[in-house]
């Protein structure tokens, strides 16, 4: 497929076909967990869009799909620390079990202030799915339930994850080259 970013890219970290097998797995460990539960898959976004998307297909338990949209990077490489929800869920979740999906997991702020956020709504449990981890950076004591893969401490996008909003469609996880953020 042509493209008009994959020269900006210095190296791919996850690739397309690595991303889906994996996935194929935590849909088959999350249906072991949730079958019968009718469990709410609940998006962070922007993010987690397009993990979202092939992780409900991975895993065909009676669900239904919710989002919230937070913010706290605010285009800045690391977090502000303040997470603030720009889109708020559409539903009560009260005695519902939730499977929060993210993208990357990183510092923490945005899960630990979402599970606190979460419980205060009352959903009856909270599991956390991440498709990247990167415990080099974190700050807030909170660990995934289930992770896609861990990756070092480099700024990574692609598959969801952005750059300025620019480079959440290429469709594997890769390291940008410096020149390109560095200006
Ligand atoms: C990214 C990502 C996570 C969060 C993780 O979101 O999607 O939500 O950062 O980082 P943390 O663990 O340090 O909180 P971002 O605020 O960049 O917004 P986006 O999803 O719209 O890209």
């Amino acid at each position: 497929m042509k493209s008009e970013m994959h020269n900006d890219i210095l190296k791919i970290l996850v690739t397309e076909e690595e991303i889906q097998a994996r996935i194929s797995e935590m849909g088959a460990e999350l249906y072991e967990k949730f079958q019968g539960k009718n469990p709410l898959f609940l998006g962070v976004l922007k993010g987690s869009f397009v993990f979202m998307s092939d992780l409900v297909r991975a895993c065909q338990v009676k669900s239904d799909v919710e989002f919230i949209a937070v913010s706290s990077y605010e285009n800045a490489m690391a977090s502000s620390g303040r997470v603030k929800i720009t889109h708020d869920i559409q539903q009560d979740i009260t005695g519902r079990h939730l499977i929060v999906v993210e993208d990357i997991l990183d510092s923490g702020n945005t899960l630990a202030f979402l599970k606190e956020y979460f419980k205060t709504k009352g959903a009856a449990s909270i599991t956390i799915v991440t498709l990247l981890d990167k415990p080099s950076r974190r700050t807030k004591a909170i660990t995934p339930d289930l992770a896609g893969f861990t990756v070092p401490d480099e700024f990574v996008v692609g598959y969801g994850l952005d750059y300025c909003q620019q480079y959440r469609n290429v469709p594997y996880i890769g390291v940008l080259k410096p020149e390109v953020y560095s200006h």
